[in-house]
């Protein structure tokens, strides 16, 4: 093209794409510095670490499990029975839920919908008997010493309430995917993490945006081959951290076009300008598409040219993705669908698939002593004393197991750790694991709650149940191997 027919060149939008991805770190800088409320709240903040529900969120161990998901930068849900009053407990980034396990349609895909593991903290209220004083030494629940008394009925709470939840976790909980943006849901963070980048950049004069509507988000513009021009995308800022996405097989994309070719480019570098890989797919007009995107098939590309000698991509750190309408293929071919003007891709999600859920999915806090009572080798008497008085507490050890055996049938991933007496102390002692449920002791709330937090992440904690209480001396960071050397049920 002379130079006569070049296309003014946009120097603005050229400008306020640098800066909207903070490629000018001063302009970038000043406005953050002058905007109003310009301060990330934290629930915008980027957590790449997946949902969380808790159960029993309000209760002992429930809190400090909440705190401890928040720290290491987990969305977290929580299931409350009191909304209201749950509120001066929680900060703002913990996604409330009033609801009850007890009462299955209160169970909603409100509460499960996104969710990628359930921590279930609930236990069946206990209380002193009317009339009864802390002082009087009858019974040792961690906190006080007290004769006790069930306000709710544990088989409603113990065994059906893990019926129905683990009925519905098992409908919702997606084990194979995990979902990176959803855009039936647009939040301020997506917003925030996606922009344009249009041939702007290289002297071109294509323009395009995404649009979050209701349910969808709109890839849309107007491509122009004026100035060498010829190509649109959106892309995401770096992600902070990068995903891990080294458990996957690829990137699964749910949309719906209009018969053109796109092109995702995805990054495993932090880089603006760097290596990017790619993958063209190819659009039907109005016919909403499922596109897998193997890792193994993505090419490595610096801007349209491959870069083979860049190797595979490396899922364990991604930084950034993007997709394209662009009427270069690669290495000079040109995409063999591409017309220029209007094109309109809309996303629904951007997932990745093939994991294999290789982590706990559920994870039960139940009890010590589940199976003791009635069992005749044991001299009751020497029991604890929530053994010794199952039968008054509505038989709450036999729901707990009831409870349990719903979990190990359930076809979940689980870890069901069975502490002994818990306690208020700081948990800083060694832990002791032992299987056969024999083991007497006490262990602290905090140091379940840390334990909760370590299994999480550890396959080897899967379909695993054990007792935990405390050793007299220091924790060492045995705990892995510990839990690793248990037997699976
Ligand atoms: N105390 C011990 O020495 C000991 C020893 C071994 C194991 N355990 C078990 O360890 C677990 C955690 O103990 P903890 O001391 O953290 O218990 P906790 O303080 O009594 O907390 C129990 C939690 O369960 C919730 N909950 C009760 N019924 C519910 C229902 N129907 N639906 C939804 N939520 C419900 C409560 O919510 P609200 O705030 O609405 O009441 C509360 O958040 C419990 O299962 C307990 O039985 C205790």
């Amino acid at each position: 093209m002379s130079e006569k027919k070049r296309k003014p060149w946009d120097f603005r939008r050229f400008i306020t794409t640098l800066n909207d991805f903070e490629l000018i770190p001063f302009i970038s800088d000043l406005q953050k510095r002058f905007k109003k409320n310009n301060r990330i709240s934290p629930k915008q903040k980027n957590s790449t670490m997946g949902m969380i529900l808790v159960t029993g969120a309000t209760g002992g161990v429930g809190k400090r499990v909440v705190a401890r998901l928040l720290s290491q930068n987990y969305h977290v849900r929580a299931l409350v029975r009191d909304k209201e009053a749950a509120k001066s407990l929680f900060d703002e980034r913990v996604e409330l839920v009033q609801g009850d396990v007890t009462r299955p349609e209160t169970l909603t895909p409100r509460l499960l919908d996104n969710v990628s593991a359930v921590i279930s903290c609930v236990g069946t209220r206990v209380q002193p008997v009317e009339g009864d004083t802390p002082n009087r030494d009858k019974y040792y629940q961690g906190t006080k010493f007290y004769m006790p008394q069930v306000v709710d009925s544990p088989q409603e709470v113990e065994y059906l309430g893990m019926k129905n939840l683990t009925e519905k976790v098992k409908k919702y909980i997606r084990s194979d995917t995990k979902l990176l943006f959803d855009f039936t849901h647009p939040t301020e963070q997506i917003k925030d993490t996606w922009g344009a980048v249009d041939d702007v950049v290289m002297g071109g004069v294509s323009e395009s945006s995404i649009r979050l509507e209701q349910n969808k988000a709109v890839f849309s513009g107007n491509v122009s081959t004026a100035n060498n021009g010829g190509f649109a995308s959106v892309r995401t800022k770096n992600l902070t951290p990068p995903l891990d996405l080294s458990h996957y097989e690829g990137i699964e994309l749910r949309v719906q076009g209009d018969g053109k070719r796109y092109k995702f480019i995805i990054r495993c570098e932090g880089k603006w300008d760097g290596v990017g890989y790619s993958y063209s797919f190819d659009t039907f007009n109005n016919t909403p598409t499922t596109v897998r995107i193997p890792f193994s098939e993505l090419i490595p590309v610096f801007r349209a040219k491959t870069v083979p000698e860049m190797g595979n991509f490396d899922p364990s750190c991604v930084y950034s993705m993007q997709l394209m309408q662009t009427k270069f293929e690669y290495d000079g071919a040109l995409n063999p669908k591409f017309s220029p003007g209007l094109f309109r891709l809309e996303v629904t999600s951007i997932k990745a698939y093939g994991g294999s859920a290789n982590t706990p999915q559920f994870i039960l806090i139940s009890s010590a002593g589940v199976t003791r009572p009635g069992r005749s080798d044991l001299n009751l008497e020497e029991q604890p004393p929530a053994v010794k008085m199952n039968d008054k507490l509505g038989g709450i050890l036999t729901w707990k197991l009831k409870g349990e055996e719903v979990l190990r049938e359930s076809g979940l991933n689980y870890t069901i750790i069975r502490p002994c007496a818990l306690t208020e102390k700081p948990g800083n002692k060694a832990l002791i694991f032992e299987q056969g449920d024999n083991l007497k002791g006490q262990v602290s709330r905090e140091a379940i709650a840390d334990l909760c937090l370590q299994v999480l992440r550890w396959p080897e904690a899967c379909q695993k149940t054990f007792e935990v209480c405390e050793d007299e001396k220091p924790d060492k960071g045995q705990t892995k191997q510990a839990i690793a050397a248990l037997e699976t049920d």
